[in-house]
């Protein structure tokens, strides 16, 4: 049915009415007053979601576009960064800093594991020269839908001196993530996750340590230069000509954000993520993460049943359900399909996404007991009420 197509994948996410209708209106000047004060107020409320004093720089670029932005002011080539990686995005750190000359000393773990903060330990309490100047790290990996425990792991790097740089494009907006008090160094976003916007906006937040990193950086970038763009935030301009609309729907759904509160709104995705796996798991399917402590509360991989194929299954919801689920990335594709739950997402849609992924395997042949997914989803979201 058209306009009927519910997104639940990891992003974009879906968008409020009210977002939409604020950014279908002509383009302001972005020099004028009136766009001013929408930056104004972005860049306040901004603070509160990444949980910091810092000032939070808006790049019109998607979230790989904030990345490029922490690594290309950081690092000069020779330098070397420890990745940890628990997904495809772990790696884009990498690879990144690879491209601005830096050494990479990769750590990984299987899919759908954390890293463990002891071992992070390890490999820094060997490093007795203090050769590491940056540890990159994913708090929820989307790829395997896994959240890294970013606090004890950040603790870990102030320990031995590196800095830590954070990607935070599918934690923040849902998921608990305390900039100041966790003391992370650069922590970055992107506009079409836990933000509720349509995609084309990335965030980030640097510490004076990582300011003064930067400082001594040889070749920093011209389009992201944090030192450009922090001078805008304290203009209230861009240093470029901006996604007007986009900041306008940013101005919007920030307001709604500090309706709703941000305790309750990770309250929210933590109640939702439960109930979808609840719900998997009582349809007999088997999630990626086997641990419960490491599952995001944001995204849920999951392991089709033996016999029928992801496409099949994503084939399936979409055309009877207008329902998107998303694939596997690289090595994964087709192996699972993730079900997001961030941003615009309320209880309803875990019913309905789990009643869905229900009558999709039962017309695809899955053998189960039908309806237990919807009852374990009700009976979760009542618990945790
Ligand atoms: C954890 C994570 N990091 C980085 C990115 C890259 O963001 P973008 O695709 O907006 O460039 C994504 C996108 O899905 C992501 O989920």
């Amino acid at each position: 049915m058209k306009d009927k197509t519910f997104l639940m994948i990891p992003g974009p996410t879906p968008v409020p009415e009210s977002v939409l209708l604020s950014m279908a209106k002509h383009p302001i000047g972005h020099r004028s007053t009136e766009f001013s004060a929408v930056l104004k107020r972005v860049y306040e409320d901004m603070k509160l979601l990444f949980q910091t004093k810092n000032d939070v720089l808006v790049f019109t670029a998607s979230g790989t576009g904030a990345m490029e932005a922490a690594i290309f002011n950081l690092v000069n080539p020779g330098d070397k960064v420890l990745s940890l990686v628990i997904g495809n995005f772990g790696e884009r750190w990498a690879k990144i800093s690879e491209m601005k000359g830096a050494v990479v000393t990769r750590y990984t773990v299987d899919p759908g594991c954390a890293i463990d903060p002891a071992e992070v330990k390890k490999i820094l309490d060997a490093d007795v020269n203090k050769e590491y100047k940056i540890v990159t790290l994913t708090h929820n990996e989307t790829a395997t839908g896994v959240t890294n425990d970013v606090e004890s792991i950040v603790k870990i790097i102030r320990e031995h001196g590196a800095l830590s740089v954070v990607d935070g494009v599918t934690s923040l907006g849902a998921l608990p993530c305390k900039m100041d008090e966790w003391g992370i160094d650069v922590l970055i976003s992107g506009s079409q996750k836990g933000f509720m916007i349509p995609p084309g906006l990335s965030f980030l937040a640097a510490s004076e340590r990582a300011i003064k990193v930067s400082e001594e950086c040889a070749n920093p970038s011209f389009y992201f230069n944090w030192k450009q763009n922090r001078k805008s935030v304290l203009d209230a301009s861009t240093a470029w000509t901006p996604a007007v609309n986009l900041f306008v729907a940013l101005d919007t759904a920030l307001q709604m954000m500090k309706e709703e509160g941000l305790e309750n709104i990770w309250a929210r995705h933590a109640r939702i993520a439960s109930a979808i796996r609840a719900g998997v798991k009582a349809i007999g399917l088997e999630l990626l993460v086997k641990d419960e402590k490491v599952a995001s509360n944001a995204i849920t991989a999951v392991l089709p049943p033996e016999g029928i194929s992801v496409p099949d299954i994503r084939k399936t919801i979409k055309k009877d359900f207008d329902i998107v689920v998303a694939n596997g990335q690289k090595e994964l594709k087709d192996k699972i399909f993730r079900i997001g739950n961030l941003g615009f997402v309320s209880d309803r849609d875990a019913i309905t996404a789990i009643g869905s992924l229900e009558a999709s395997l039962y017309k695809l042949g899955y053998k189960f007991e039908l309806g237990a997914g919807v009852a374990a989803v009700i009976k979760t979201l009542a618990e945790k009420a």
